[in-house]
């Protein structure tokens, strides 16, 4: 038997960094973890994997449509899918060989296996009880099951399955229009499928700012994509290589099939709690299955803290990482605190989409008053150069201060652009803040600085 200050179970992106923020703190640490690799969900079937295939599907993109306009003339690339395979695959294993060795630098005992938690104090991994001041649960989340659809992960597969499918479908159906079935059903639609989105509700990606909901729709289905809103799936039928997806239009109650040789099933995910006994421990869970934390992210049992997808809050990679910071700052003594209503969302489709902070609806609800600067990025030199002129920029000031609330990009390199309204927002800046910085042209960022002059005087190029 050992004994530790802390031990993580779980080393995703919360469980790892918790780890080695702890160690870099002075604290002996070790992390559970049941998998081969070190990462977790996103480094081993979930960010990295999915990143990696989108790279290479949009470089196809750019081959087929875009090439010959700027004079590169010849053959277009042929998909090799095995060697694209070993690419994603060789990405992931850099990666997760990364954290192994960051492991090792910071003096972070890896415990292979699955661990649980008998009592508080001790974490149970194999035969071995290891005790231990602290306990930081990352154990992250699975796909939901959906009612009628059984996952096989050959034709019927949740995103683990569709990353590693053994060839290009013809035609795929995806269920569920959110952040997977987007991003996924767009690589397999620039490698060739067919494919059909099918969503429950009547716009794509709920929760995203209406305005650019309704333009990433109308970009995806020109790039093929197709969709079917308002449409709850009853079930789905396999027989040796193909499925049936059934559904039912909400609006009429008509009934309808469609075949397809792969099915994504991407209807969201719950929290991973299997077997770490939280029930023996009567830990408080919420009503949605997540492990109930305070502001310090300890749980209801003192000693045992929770972060990343297994507690309540958007299951992402970076708000996991964030998680996993503070809880090993709160627990080094120091006095860490997370914005929640500044964790920016990212889809990496083509063109990307990106926000943060508020969208225009909840300031509708809110009945708070605001201004909206736009601009397009027909109006921004650099995208137009690059065939990226779709897409615009926008964002949300308090209608009196100019105090920034929300901005929401669609366009190149969005996810790359969100990042300095994070940092105006965290430091409570007003759009006038922005739109005086200088910005270096000719960039994306220019957009940025013109929709924030779009909340004052109005931008220079529209
Ligand atoms: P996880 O990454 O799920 O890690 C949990 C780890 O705990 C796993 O390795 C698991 O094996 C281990 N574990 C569980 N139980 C035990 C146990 N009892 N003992 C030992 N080990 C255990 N987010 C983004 O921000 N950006 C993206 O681009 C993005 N892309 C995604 C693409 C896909 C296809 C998917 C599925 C998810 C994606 N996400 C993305 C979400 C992101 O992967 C998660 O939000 C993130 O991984 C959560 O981190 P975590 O540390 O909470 O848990
Ligand atoms: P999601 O919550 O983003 O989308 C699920 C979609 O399925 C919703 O549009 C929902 O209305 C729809 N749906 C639910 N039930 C349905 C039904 N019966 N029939 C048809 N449609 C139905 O979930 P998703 O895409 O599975 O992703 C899970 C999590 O992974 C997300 O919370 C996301 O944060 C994370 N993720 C993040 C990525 C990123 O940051 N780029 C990439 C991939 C995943």
């Amino acid at each position: 038997m050992s004994s530790y200050d802390v031990i993580i179970i779980g080393s995703g992106p919360g469980g790892y960094v918790a780890a080695i923020r702890c160690a870099q703190l002075g604290l002996k640490t070790a992390c559970v973890e049941g998998r081969e690799t070190l990462g977790g969900t996103c480094l081993n079937i979930g960010c990295i994997p999915s990143k990696a295939l989108l790279h290479a599907s949009h470089m196809l993109h750019e081959a087929e449509h875009n090439f010959a306009e700027m004079g590169l003339k010849g053959k277009s690339p042929s998909v090799d899918w095995p060697q694209m395979q070993k690419y994603k695959q060789s990405t992931v294993d850099t990666n997760t060989k990364g954290i192994e060795f960051l492991f090792k630098k910071n003096k972070v005992d890896w415990l292979k296996g699955w661990g649980s938690v008998p009592e508080a104090g001790k974490v149970k991994v194999g035969d071995d009880i290891h005790e231990t001041k602290h306990i930081i649960i990352a154990t992250g989340s699975e796909p939901s099951a959906l009612p009628g659809v059984e996952v096989d992960e050959k034709i019927v597969v949740t995103s683990t399955g569709a990353l590693e499918l053994g060839k290009v479908p013809k035609k795929m159906v995806v269920i569920g229009a959110g952040v997977i079935g987007l991003e996924l059903g767009s690589v397999y639609k620039r490698l060739g499928a067919e494919v059909t989105v099918v969503e429950f509700l009547d716009t794509i990606t709920p929760g995203m700012d209406a305005e650019i909901s309704k333009q990433f729709k109308r970009m995806l289905s020109k790039q093929g994509l197709e969709f079917i809103l308002g449409a709850a799936v009853q079930k789905t039928e396999t027989n040796k290589s193909k499925a049936k997806v059934h559904y039912k239009l909400r609006k009429d109650d008509s009934e309808h099939v469609l075949e397809a040789d792969v099915v994504l099933v991407a209807t969201g995910r719950k929290p991973y709690v299997d077997g770490l006994g939280l029930d023996t421990l009567d830990m408080a869970m919420t009503d949605r299955g997540q492990i109930q934390v305070n502001d310090t992210w300890q749980t209801s049992v003192k000693g045992v803290y929770a972060v990343g997808d297994a507690i309540e809050g958007p299951m992402l990679a970076h708000k996991a990482e964030d998680e996993g910071m503070a809880v090993a700052e709160h627990i080094a003594g120091q006095h860490p605190h997370i914005d929640y209503n500044l964790i920016p969302s990212v889809i990496y489709t083509h063109p990307e989409v990106a926000n943060v902070g508020a969208t225009e609806e909840m300031l509708k609800k809110e009945g708070r008053e605001y201004k909206v600067g736009k601009f397009s990025f027909m109006g921004n030199a650099r995208a137009k150069a690059n065939f990226s002129g779709d897409g615009f920029v926008k964002i949300l000031a308090d209608k009196k201060t100019d105090r920034i609330l929300g901005c929401h990009i669609i366009g190149p390199s969005a996810g790359e652009l969100i990042h300095e309204v994070c940092v105006a927002m965290e430091f409570g800046a007003s759009a006038q803040d922005l739109a005086m910085t200088c910005h270096a042209h000719p960039t994306y960022s220019e957009a940025v600085r013109e929709a924030a002059l779009a909340c004052g005087d109005g931008p220079i190029h529209m």
